[in-house]
């Protein structure tokens, strides 16, 4: 079975609403490893390399400020087709159609109309990679090899 990794960040709504325990504890009880983890409050460059698909939507500005406007937690999780898992446990895009179970659909409930009305401020709580190709240019945009700690033996090991 492939093992893959991915890239998740809990964006700085999720880190001042105090779930940033919970949604890692999601990630662990399912069983995906963590390899990489950090705190950092990261700037409106680094926010265009991240979002370099995004800068020339209307909406861009919107989540810029969102996402410089204080500090993210990032991370790195391996496991069997992580990328899809990880979008799965966390829901749809706009939190308001995500479903209930999901980290977006439990803790938020925004809709886009609410998001493009406030000038694309739509805090949903949590961005993850939306395919391995795109998990590794993100992993590596946000972690150098060092921060890496895949040697360590998790539960993952007994549940494939
Ligand atoms: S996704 O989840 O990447 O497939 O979703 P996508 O629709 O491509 O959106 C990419 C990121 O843009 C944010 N987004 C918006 N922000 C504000 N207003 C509006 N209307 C809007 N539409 C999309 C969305 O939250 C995604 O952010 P990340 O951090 O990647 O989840």
């Amino acid at each position: 079975m492939t093992i893959e990794r991915t890239f998740v960040m809990i964006k700085p709504d999720g880190v001042k609403r105090a779930i940033t325990g919970e949604i890692i504890t999601r990630f662990e009880k399912v069983g995906l490893k963590l390899v990489g983890m950090k705190m950092m409050h990261i700037d409106a460059d680094f926010s265009k390399k991240h979002y370099s698909d995004l800068v020339d939507k209307p909406f861009y500005p919107g989540l810029e400020d969102m996402i410089v406007s204080g500090p993210v937690v990032a991370m790195v999780w391996e496991g069997a087709k992580a990328a899809m898992l990880v979008r799965k446990m966390i829901g749809g895009t706009e939190p308001h159609s995500a479903l209930p179970g999901t980290i977006r659909g439990d803790f938020t409930h925004i809709t886009y109309d609410r998001a493009d009305a406030t000038g694309g401020q739509m805090p949903n709580l949590i961005h993850a990679s939306d395919a391995p190709e795109t998990a590794e240019k993100e992993i590596h945009l946000w972690f150098s090899e060092a921060d890496i700690f895949d040697g360590y033996e998790s539960v993952l090991s007994k549940l494939m």
